[in-house]
């Protein structure tokens, strides 16, 4: 028997057989022909098939704004779907009416993508509303033609109008006509569909998929027509959720980019953690792409990778009932190639609890601020007794085939002091240890540059007290 997957599409419950690895977008305007959600890049750089997915948890939805053509149907098993139709009611509602007048559309191409992210933005968590707020939303979101400027006096006034409240609950939403009254029922609904009764039975999957995210760009052609393994509805209980246990903090596989930058376990540990994770892909992308998936994908340019390689992590990985711990640096083994065997999973990234006052950095130098991939990024942790350096580790990508932990880099640094003179000095150490190659993010002369760059930066940002940014072009 083929396997269903039921869930709420707007306001209907609907229940398909087809293949869990087909995408959202494909099913949408394909089977539904709810052509509203557009087609564009297909690998999750426009926004313009955005859509909402809402997850019960407790006995409220939690709705995020993801990229519908990197979705795959399976998991809307048990969830709400809302695509731009489902948001409409007798008239335009209070998103979509700003948007005409402030004349931010013309040709429309983009314009259901941007209503999705700017209705998701109103119905999340923020507590309080800004045009900062508005302007991330849409970070996702490309428009060809209009320009931003009109889609910024849309955030403008849809702040004015609701930035002096604290949340914004679903009741306040539909009585704004910012969503139809059906959403009132969507918990109760949601409650009687299983969560995640999918299980495709296939023993061996050709693609395990985690959010999707780099996957589907790689192999999205063949995907829909293979049998596939969504970690999602897994139950192996530590893929999900962030705990501390025993000085480590144990942060599973499937948590998000999104999850990872607003926990406060994560926040303790890394205060400048939503700076950093802004600077990663798109809101929409943030809100799928999972820590597991950015490890495992092991692109050596993975601003995941390089954070975590740079708190010196632990990788749990498990097959059936075998489990092994392995150090993330001897994790990457080759380009793209890991220490992960196959039938493997990667269940729990463990990050040791640092010992106070360490500090820790994170830079990405990229041609745009958002959603770019990195030329070069890096992240360094390190303790200092006064000005004597006592604990380091220093990651980068970009330089080498893998994500590389700067063993020597990081051991030159032990023991001294913390000055100009210091950092200077390992700048040989640092050239010989990398070896970044040319390529169409920069010349490798360039990423040498910028290697010796990015040092300079997490010393200049962490301990302004004792080095200064022009101290070292004052010397050199
Ligand atoms: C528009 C766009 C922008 C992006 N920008 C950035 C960026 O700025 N920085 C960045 O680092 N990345 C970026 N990415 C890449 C991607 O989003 C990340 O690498 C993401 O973290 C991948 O996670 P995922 O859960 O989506 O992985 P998936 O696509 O689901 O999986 C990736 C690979 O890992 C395997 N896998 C996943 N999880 C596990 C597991 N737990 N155990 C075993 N195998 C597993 C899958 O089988 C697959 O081979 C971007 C992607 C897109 C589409
Ligand atoms: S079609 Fe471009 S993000 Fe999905
Ligand atoms: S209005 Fe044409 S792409 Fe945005």
């Amino acid at each position: 028997m083929v396997a269903q997957i039921c869930f709420l599409l707007n306001n209907r419950e609907v229940c398909t057989s087809q293949t869990p690895g087909t995408t959202v977008l494909d099913y949408l305007r394909q089977t539904e022909k709810f052509i509203g959600t557009k087609v564009g890049c297909r690998e999750g750089g426009c926004g313009s098939c955005t859509v909402l997915l809402g997850e019960l948890k407790g006995e409220q939805v939690d709705y995020k704004v993801v990229p519908s053509c990197l979705l795959p149907l399976g998991e809307l098993q048990g969830k709400h779907l809302v695509t731009v139709e489902g948001i409409n009611q007798s008239q335009l509602s209070v998103v979509q009416q700003a948007i005409i007048d402030f004349g931010a559309t013309q040709c429309g191409f983009c314009t259901p993508g941007i209503v999705m992210s700017l209705t998701g933005y109103l119905l999340g968590n923020e507590t309080q509303l800004s045009e900062e707020g508005i302007k991330k939303a849409l970070s996702g979101n490309l428009c060809r033609c209009t320009g931003y400027a009109s889609l910024k006096r849309v955030g403008a006034f849809l702040v004015k109008l609701f930035g002096n409240r604290t949340k914004l609950t679903i009741s306040d939403l539909i009585a704004e006509k910012i969503i139809p009254e059906y959403f009132q029922n969507v918990p109760v609904h949601l409650s009687h569909l299983a969560p995640t009764a999918l299980e495709n039975g296939q023993s061996t999957p050709n693609f395990v998929i985690a959010g999707g995210t780099d996957i589907y760009v790689q192999q999205g052609d063949i995907i829909p027509d293979s049998q596939v393994t969504l970690l999602n509805h897994s139950w192996v209980r530590e893929m999900k959720g962030i705990r501390i246990c025993n000085r480590q903090i144990h942060i599973g596989a499937l948590t998000t980019f999104a999850e990872f930058a607003t926990h406060p376990k994560i926040i303790k540990l890394i205060p400048d953690i939503q700076t950093y994770v802004q600077q990663i892909a798109s809101w929409q992308i943030r809100n799928r792409a999972t820590l597991g998936g950015n490890i495992v994908a092991a692109s050596p340019l993975g601003d995941g990778s390089i954070m975590l390689l740079g708190l010196e992590s632990l990788l749990v990985l498990k097959k059936g009932v075998e489990r092994r711990i392995l150090p993330m640096k001897d994790f990457f083994l080759g380009y793209k190639k890991t220490a992960k065997k196959p039938g493997e999973i990667l269940t729990e990234i463990v990050i040791p609890i640092p010992s106070l006052p360490t500090k820790f950095n994170f830079e990405k130098i990229s041609k745009r601020q958002y959603l770019d991939c990195a030329i070069v990024n890096s992240a360094m942790k390190v303790r200092c007794e006064g000005d004597i350096i006592r604990e380091i580790a220093v990651s980068m990508g970009g330089v080498s085939a893998i994500p590389l932990l700067l063993k020597q880099t990081s051991a030159y640094f032990l023991d001294k002091k913390l000055s100009v003179k210091t950092i200077q000095g390992v700048f040989p150490v640092l050239q010989q240890e990398i070896s970044p190659i040319s390529g169409v993010h920069g010349s490798a002369d360039y990423k040498r540059l910028l290697a010796r760059q990015v040092l300079i930066a997490h010393f200049t940002k962490l301990f302004p007290e004792f080095l200064q940014v022009r101290d070292f072009y004052a010397t050199n």
